[in-house]
């Protein structure tokens, strides 16, 4: 969630809709005055053969230990139980990379596949995920597993200012957090552990150019702390390797930044604060990043930034959420390959297919309009519903999801 501000954004967005030739639509939920199917449209049949190898989310499922597990109540929910599956491997690591597997891939485009995308890319990338942590959500490094793993997953709506839920958050056995996700001055609402934090470097580079002067002056960072990249664009492998590697990322539009502290090299200073938001498309951003020069290298994710610190999205999943949870109508329209689950999505349908409980805070809800965009906003400002996710969609599955007792929505 997170509609541009300003008048900059607006005005970009209105001239990246104009050059397409499209209109700019807000949210309506009548998607119908939209023309009809794209031509080319992505192929978009999944089949359980894009996996070189047997996978599982294993060591994160524990759930006879609990009370009331998840699983169960997708058993016993007939529609829910058709949409699940639970075997569904969620993150990419090394020991998957196979010709198959790019042979299957390279037929979808990005967050989905790795069409346009160079195999030497891919490959030096996952080649550096071969640590035994990179394929499990939950490693236990030297900690066992609590046998029920109970996950909250924070959102950064604006129902959370005032909750009064950071104690709530903080009792999980795991806290996800993602984008623009600001702790200082709001811990009482929102909690201070983070054990995942999610984004894509498009999103997790633009909180912190549209939220630095709302206090998102850096990426959470700590020893227990794991990265959750999801493989948006080419932008996403190439940061990771960098990470991983520990130098300043080599080419492309992040070229220079230095994702990890090594000896040596000192954090820059935040970027300063500007009119665009996560969600503006990356035409918009282009645009927005030459014109507000922030200093560089920003460093993102501390000085311990091993393989094991970092977990990749299986792009098959994203590809999995979409058809089988996120099936948006506005995929169908000339803003289909804009269109992709929220990153908030992302994460929480992350949990829900590797925790054994899980609680959602900062979602979108359905009197979302009593709230501001955001929790750490210092004025209301409306959430605004853009064509390259589907709030409202989404909403209607997490209420779903709550009714299920699948997962439990915070609301107010
Ligand atoms: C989609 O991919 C499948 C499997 O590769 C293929 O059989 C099918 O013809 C494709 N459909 C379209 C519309 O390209
Ligand atoms: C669930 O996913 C696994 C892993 O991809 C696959 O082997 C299995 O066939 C799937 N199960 C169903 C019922 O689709
Ligand atoms: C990926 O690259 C490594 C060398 O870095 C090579 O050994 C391996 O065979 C490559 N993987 C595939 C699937 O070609
Ligand atoms: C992972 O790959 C790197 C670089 O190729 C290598 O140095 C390291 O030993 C490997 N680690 C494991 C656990 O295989
Ligand atoms: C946050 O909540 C306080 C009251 O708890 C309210 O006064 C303030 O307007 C809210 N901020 C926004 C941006 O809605």
């Amino acid at each position: 969630m997170g509609p541009p501000r300003g008048p900059l954004c607006w005005l970009l967005l209105l001239l990246t809709a104009a050059c397409s030739g499209i209109l700019l639509a807000l949210y309506s939920s009548a998607v119908g005055p939209y023309p009809g199917p794209r031509s080319g449209a992505r192929n978009a049949t999944w089949s359980g053969t894009f996996f070189g190898r047997e996978v599982s989310n294993a060591g994160t499922r524990k759930s006879p230990h609990c009370r009331h597990p998840l699983s169960l109540a997708i058993q016993k929910h007939p529609h829910f139980r058709a949409l699940f599956n639970l075997s569904t491997p969620v993150l990419l690591s090394g020991g998957l990379f196979a010709r198959e597997l790019w042979d299957s891939l390279s037929q979808y485009k990005a967050p989905y596949g790795w069409q346009g995308l160079s195999f030497q890319a891919i490959n030096s990338t996952l080649s550096l995920l071969n640590d035994s942590e990179s394929s499990k959500l939950f490693a236990a490094s030297g900690k066992p597993l609590p046998n029920c793993v109970r996950c909250a997953v924070v959102g950064n709506g604006g129902i959370l200012n005032g909750s009064r839920q950071g104690l709530n958050i903080d009792a999980h056995d795991y806290v996800f957090r993602l984008n623009g996700a600001v702790i200082k001055g709001f811990e009482k609402d929102v909690g201070t552990k983070t054990s995942f934090y999610g984004f894509t470097v498009n999103t997790m580079k633009n909180s912190l150019i549209s939220y630095g002067n709302l206090g998102f002056t850096s990426v959470p960072q700590g020893q227990d702390l794991r990265y959750i990249f999801i493989p948006s664009d080419i932008r996403d492998y190439v940061m990771l390797r960098s990470a991983i590697l520990g130098v300043p990322v080599p080419e492309g539009p992040d070229r220079g930044d230095s994702p990890a502290r090594t000896a040596g090299t000192a954090a820059g200073p935040a970027p300063p604060p500007s009119a665009c938001s996560p969600t503006c498309p990356t035409t918009a951003r282009a645009a927005l990043s030459t014109s507000s020069t922030g200093p560089r290298p920003q460093t993102y994710f501390g000085p311990e930034a091993s393989a094991g610190k970092f977990k990749l999205l299986h792009p098959h999943f994203i590809g999995y959420l979409r058809e089988r949870f996120l099936k948006s109508k506005l995929m169908n329209t000339n803003f289909g390959d804009l269109y992709m689950p929220s990153t908030g999505a992302l994460m929480l349908l992350t949990a829900l297919h590797t925790c054994d409980q899980v609680s959602a805070y900062g979602f979108i809800t359905s009197n979302y309009w009593k709230f501001s965009d955001h929790y750490f906003e210092r004025i209301k400002k409306p959430l605004i519903f853009y064509v390259n996710h589907d709030l409202s969609l989404e909403a209607t599955l997490w209420k779903d999801l709550h009714k299920a007792g699948i997962l439990r929505l915070y609301q107010r």
